[in-house]
């Protein structure tokens, strides 16, 4: 049998980069879609596809789907990770310029939405799949001063909500994993400074931020298709955060 397929969205650093070793060492042939398609090449490993492209343009993902089925005529996991933060200033909603607050929807939000939908055609005809999608912890409580990003955060899960519920009869699986606050380079410049990192492990229970690996075990356990019945739910991993 050949093996599962999986399309793996900003797999090129942090949570995505983690996830993709987890899956290739699982046996899965990747795709990678990345702004950085060169080291989307090398993560994708010799037998996957690594392809420059930006989810939140219609075009892009367009052809990059395209070449996916292309090369492997399949579609069995779809990880919609890549995402940003937004600007410096993308922070109280009257201070965050339209611009700034469209980017973050067009990345967190409608980048996964582009992404589910060039997939689930073929899903469908194969009467399989999963779309797991990277929210947040955002998607359930307030960063303070982060309104754009808890919105699209917001919106990404209840898109994943959505899809559980409108492709279950499709044999399609859909669900979300909510990270805590997590070591990547989105959140390097926080955690290198001795007192941020000390403020934001003070809310922690188990007091330490998560690696991409804590995070990308769990996106690999709900790939693995272990927990069949599983589907429109949203996988916590904090280390206790907001159950606090
Ligand atoms: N780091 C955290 O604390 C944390 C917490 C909760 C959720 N998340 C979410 O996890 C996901 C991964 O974040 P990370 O921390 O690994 O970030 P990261 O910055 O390390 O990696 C993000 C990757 O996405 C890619 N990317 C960004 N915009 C893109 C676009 N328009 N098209 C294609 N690729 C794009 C980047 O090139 C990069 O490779 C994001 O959705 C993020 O919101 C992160």
């Amino acid at each position: 049998m050949n093996a599962p397929v999986a399309v793996v969205t900003g797999g090129s650093s942090g949570i995505g980069l983690a996830t993709c070793a987890k899956l290739l060492a699982e046996g899965m042939s990747l795709a990678v879609l990345d702004l950085d398609g060169d080291t989307a090449k090398q993560t994708a490993g010799p037998d996957g596809l690594g392809i420059t492209a930006d989810v939140s343009e219609p075009e892009d993902v367009e052809r990059a789907f395209a070449a996916v089925l292309d090369t492997f005529g399949r579609i069995d996991v779809l990880v919609n990770n890549a995402g940003i933060s937004g600007g410096p200033n993308a922070t109280l909603v009257h201070t965050t310029s339209v611009e700034d607050f469209d980017r973050v929807q067009a990345v967190n939000s409608r980048g996964a939405f582009l992404c589910s939908r060039a997939a689930l055609p073929a899903m469908i005809k194969q009467g399989s799949g999963h779309i797991i999608t990277v929210a947040s912890v955002a998607a359930m409580i307030v960063f303070p001063g982060r309104a754009a990003y808890n919105a699209s955060k917001g919106a990404a899960l209840m898109l994943a909500k959505s899809m559980a519920v409108d492709y279950a009869h499709f044999g399609i699986r859909s669900n979300a994993v909510c990270p805590g606050f997590t070591e990547t380079p989105l959140t390097q410049w926080r955690l290198d400074v001795p007192e941020l990192r000390k403020e934001v492990e003070s809310r922690i229970p188990m007091d330490r931020v998560a690696q991409p690996d804590d995070i990308a075990d769990a996106i690999a356990v709900l790939a693995s298709g272990r927990m069949p019945y599983m589907t429109g739910h949203a996988l916590v991993v904090d280390g206790g955060w907001i159950a606090l």
